[in-house]
């Protein structure tokens, strides 16, 4: 793996890897990355690779969590390691210790952290003091280990990911960005709507471009789906959002929920879970014979079993 940010270092020649962005894995680490995971996701034997044997991932979570946390402590233990999980209110971080005091001594007990963080800095901070690799398992801005699963499952869908065509439809928010980064780092063709006030940023939309193509934007649902391969959208309000009300009217007045209507009858349904349905979409789509959101939630432990081997191969120091 080469260009993630980089972390505190303790004299080794290597950098410890982070990934906090999909931005953090090249062209290459991606598209190997992938393979992996596919190959994880064929078999239904443990992985061959015991990667994460006599090593400990701490997974450092501000907000719930279903398949993130499930996925990652199934994904360590078949590669024969353990986890130590800790919740939201269960560290000395919800009586003011410092992030950087934790990164520290979470550093000093394990070979990995994996966090959920409200604000996107956070991870930044982990980063920064924590001298192992830090993975980012959701926050405010961005969800590349989602995005890691969701090209496994358009590659599924579609065949091949160079050439695919997707529609994001909903809040350009953080599953999207990260997806947006996704689909441009492997030729994904990408149509984002949008309410305009909702819209992906245009930090994101540069670093898509810097990657390969940046996503076609519109606000008109109807013109993202035409000819998609695949159709996906999330919850209109995340967990970092407070303005729901505003929101629910917003998306539900645009036309942005994703009906038996507005999906193309030829194009798979994604979803990163958890569904709202009657909200950003019906329950008939998200339990239709279109719907790949299970295949898809899988997938989330195919992918980071092949992360994780990765990163933490990377990180042959300790
Ligand atoms: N998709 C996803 O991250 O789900 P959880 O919030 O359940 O982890
Ligand atoms: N966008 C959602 C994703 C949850 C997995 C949120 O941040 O709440």
């Amino acid at each position: 793996m080469t260009a993630a940010t980089e972390g505190q270092d303790d004299g080794d020649d290597a950098p410890v890897r982070h990934l906090l962005d999909v931005d953090d894995l090249d062209a290459d680490e991606l598209t190997a990355l992938l393979d992996a995971a596919a190959a994880f996701g064929r078999s239904r034997d443990p992985p061959p690779s015991r990667a994460l044997v006599g090593r400990s991932v701490v997974l450092l979570f501000e907000q719930p969590s279903t398949r993130t946390r499930v996925s990652f402590e199934r994904a360590v233990t078949d590669l024969g390691g353990d986890t130590v999980f800790m919740g939201p209110g269960e560290t000395q971080l919800s009586r003011g210790e410092p992030l950087r005091d934790t990164a520290r001594c979470l550093a000093g007990y394990t070979d990995a952290i994996v966090a959920r963080v409200e604000d996107h800095e956070s991870l930044t901070e982990l980063a920064t003091y924590a001298d192992v690799p830090v993975v980012n398992a959701l926050s405010d801005r961005a969800h590349p280990c989602q995005t890691l699963a969701d090209l496994l499952t358009v590659r599924e869908v579609a065949g091949d990911l160079d050439g695919a065509t997707a529609a994001w439809v909903g809040d350009g928010n953080n599953v999207a960005r990260s997806f947006a980064l996704g689909c441009a780092a492997t030729g994904v063709d990408l149509t984002v709507a949008t309410p305009p006030e909702h819209g992906l940023d245009d930090a994101t939309l540069d670093r898509a471009a810097a990657l390969g193509d940046a996503p076609t934007v519109t606000h008109d649902p109807e013109t993202a789906v035409a000819g998609a391969d695949v159709v996906y959208t999330d919850a209109w309000v995340s967990m970092n959002h407070s303005d729901r009300a505003e929101r629910l009217a917003t998306f539900e007045t645009g036309g942005f929920q994703v009906d038996a209507s507005l999906l193309p009858a030829d194009a798979a349904f994604m979803h990163c879970l958890p569904a709202h349905r009657g909200a950003e979409v019906t329950d008939a789509v998200v339990e239709s014979d279109r719907s790949v959101v299970w295949r898809q939630a899988e997938n989330r432990r195919h992918a980071q079993t092949a992360l994780l081997e990765r990163l933490l191969a990377a990180d042959a120091r300790r």
